[in-house]
């Protein structure tokens, strides 16, 4: 495992109550894990500890093998970070911010031009990021946190405020990472992104998994086998659904199979919306 998490706590100081509490999770090599959960579930604290951007909590955080508080400087060489809120040199060019931020990794670093355009950030773009749209300066700050070709990587909401275009190039960009070895661990409140990206997701629910697997696994355990089917009566098109599992309700499902013209059946599968509803009797924000 990449990432072991056991019984983390974190209470942030002068605050009454925990922000996480008995919190366990794994992260195997090359995956690409999200956390999904509701505003201030403490999916970026949860972040910040491993990152090592908060200090000061309870319980056992393991990373690539070795306990997290036993490691040097060395493990900013190993970690790439992106979170929400952008912190770059505005003044200067984002050529010139991701020059200046390779100048503090000690290991082989990707060069800027590679990275500028795989984010689709053009190099002959000579204003200063502070000219840059809101998007644009987010993944200005994705592109810095690969400069070091990190073996895991850390990512808070990549696709917030990204329009759909760039947000599937994201998607793509951390697929692609994911298969070259990297591991991944990203938040989103984008159900489709976790969904389509996410080899493994848990939701974070007042400072606890509140359940994790795949995204397939999560919505098969929670699908209601549900069916819909389609009818023709004289000249209309009617569509009735059935649910399996209730008997008055397959009863009828049946005897309609046998009854009437159906013109087509589908199965009804749930979103992972539905899961996260399910789950926690919330819907999610954002
Ligand atoms: N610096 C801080 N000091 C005190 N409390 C904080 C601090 N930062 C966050 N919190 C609290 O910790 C809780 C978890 O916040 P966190 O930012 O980890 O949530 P989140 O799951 O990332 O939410 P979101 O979906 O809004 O990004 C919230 O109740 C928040 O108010
Ligand atoms: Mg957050």
């Amino acid at each position: 495992m990449i990432v072991s998490v056991r019984e983390l706590a974190y209470r942030y100081p002068g605050a009454t109550e925990s922000v996480l509490r008995d919190l366990d999770f794994e992260i195997a090599e090359g995956e690409v894990f999200g956390f999904l959960g509701p505003n201030g579930s403490g999916k970026s604290t949860t972040q910040k500890l491993l990152t090592r951007i908060l200090r000061g909590h309870q319980g056992r955080i393991s990373v690539f093998g070795q306990d997290l508080e036993t490691q040097g400087v060395a493990y900013h060489e190993r970690i790439g970070v992106c979170f929400e809120i952008p912190n770059l040199y505005e003044k200067l060019t984002a050529r010139e911010n991701l020059d200046f931020y390779r100048r503090f990794y000690a290991g082989p670093c990707d060069p800027p031009e590679a990275l500028l355009a795989e984010l689709d950030l053009p190099e002959a773009d000579r204003r200063p990021v502070g000219h840059y749209s809101k998007g644009m300066k987010m993944r200005v700050v994705l592109a810095r946190s690969l400069v070091n070709r990190p073996k895991l990587w850390f990512l808070d909401e990549p696709t917030s405020g990204q329009d759909p275009e760039h947000a599937v190039r994201i998607r793509d960009l951390v697929r692609a990472r994911a298969d070259a070895g990297s591991t991944v661990f990203l938040t989103t409140h984008d159900m489709h992104l976790a969904d389509t990206l996410c080899d493994r997701v848990g939701f974070l629910v007042d400072g606890r998994i509140a359940s994790v697997g795949s995204p397939r696994e999560l919505k098969l355990a929670h699908a209601r086998r549900t069916v819909r089917v389609e009818l023709r009566r004289g000249e209309n098109l009617e569509s009735q659904s059935f649910e399996l599992d209730e008997p008055a309700s397959k009863a009828a499902f049946l005897e309609l199979l046998r009854s009437e013209r159906v013109e087509t059946i589908h199965t009804q599968e749930p979103s992972l919306e539905d899961v996260f509803l399910e789950v926690t009797g919330r819907r999610l924000l954002g």
